[in-house]
């Protein structure tokens, strides 16, 4: 049984696993290397035994319990026919998608377009032993931004643009959540033993629209998956206090908290799920007496509680591989 097993459905509190979500990424130099050498980022996660050696970069470094695919969200944009690329220090770009083309993709087209995606998770799980093995997702909302807005909504978004043509919307975000299911189902084929579904711009929407565009699509992804006794984290970002309603209503075995969000107040209001995650990835950026100040706050309010150690978002690229490994070392020798 893995660790993160062990804490997210047995609730066992007395060890606390640890990962990063980005633990594979541009602040380890082995992966810049591998980068410097493919340009283009989706062809490189088309490519199963990089995608397996940057997936296994970490885990060779550091102590960790879980290991997460080398992969992307927009996987699933892409899947479904429409145009992605990642622009050097810029981020994704999408190209406007044929709604009719999109709507008649069929299961078997899509997860043959991604099948070396699985190819990588079979040889990743050949080439692990303890740690446990996750696969992720975006949450539909936060691929139907994508998807519409074409690029990140952080440089420009507005929420009545995507919202007009209702109709049309809801069968998009249907066939959205369809074809995630897809993804899903075929990462667990191939040995993925945990889900991450990440919403990292649930934020954005008003909070009248949380049910329709986050809650709701969430939940049948998750209740999809629960038919698999796979444990599933949901990560809906940037929803304040609306985490509360997030877990009674989408019910994930367990919460991953940004860093707005107040620890205490989370372990109050969870129901006893699993808790991931919340310490402010710029932390990693100071010294540190300050770095183990703040693990020590998040290890001492989640004593006794089933909580994973993990960050409120990705390790940001400047961070030192040394802090990590820090960090691994203060979680693994708390008292
Ligand atoms: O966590 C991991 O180590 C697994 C790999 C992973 C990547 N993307 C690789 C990646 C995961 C889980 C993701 C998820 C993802 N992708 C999210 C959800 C999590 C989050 O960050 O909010 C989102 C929104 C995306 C879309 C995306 N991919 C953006 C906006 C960008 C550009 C910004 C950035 O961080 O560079 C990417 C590129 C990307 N995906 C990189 C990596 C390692 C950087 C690629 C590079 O330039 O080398």
């Amino acid at each position: 049984m893995s660790k993160l097993f062990e804490t997210i459905i047995n609730k066992d509190s007395s060890f606390i696993p640890i990962w990063f979500m980005r633990q594979a990424g541009r602040y380890l130099p082995e992966f810049r290397s591998i980068r410097e050498k493919n340009q283009n980022f989706v062809d490189l996660c088309f490519k199963p035994d990089l995608v397996k050696e940057i997936t296994l970069q970490p885990i060779k470094r550091f102590n960790l319990d879980a290991t997460i695919i080398f992969s992307d969200i927009l996987m699933v944009p892409f899947g479904l026919g429409q145009f992605v690329e990642f622009k050097k220090g810029y981020g994704p770009k999408l190209k406007k998608f044929n709604s009719d083309n999109l709507l008649g993709i069929e299961k078997e087209n899509f997860t043959k377009k991604l099948s070396p995606i699985y190819d990588a998770i079979k040889r990743v799980k050949e080439n692990t032993k303890k740690e446990s093995l996750i696969g992720f997702v975006g949450a539909p909302w936060t691929l139907f931004v994508y998807m519409m807005n074409q690029e990140s909504p952080k440089k420009n978004f507005d929420f009545n643009k995507i919202n007009k043509d209702n109709a049309l919307n809801k069968k998009l975000l249907e066939k959205i959540i369809e074809s995630t299911i897809w993804h899903v189902e075929k990462q667990i084929e191939a040995g993925a033993n945990i889900i991450q579904i990440f919403d990292s711009w649930a934020g954005l929407l008003p909070e009248e629209k949380l049910r329709d565009y986050c809650y709701e699509p969430t939940k049948k992804i998750v209740e999809h998956i629960k038919k698999f006794k796979i444990p599933i984290i949901c990560f809906p970002k940037g929803i304040g206090k609306n985490y509360e309603n997030f877990c009674s209503n989408v019910k994930p075995d367990c919460v991953s908290i940004d860093t707005d969000i107040d620890p205490k107040w989370m372990k109050e209001k969870a129901q006893g799920i699993a808790i991931q995650g919340g310490m402010d990835p710029k932390i990693l950026l100071s010294d540190k007496d300050e770095i183990k100040k703040n693990v020590e706050k998040y290890l001492k309010i989640f004593s006794g509680y089933p909580y994973i150690f993990n960050l409120g978002h990705g390790v940001l690229p400047e961070t030192k591989p040394e802090t990590i490994e820090y960090i691994v070392k203060t979680v693994r020798g708390r008292r």
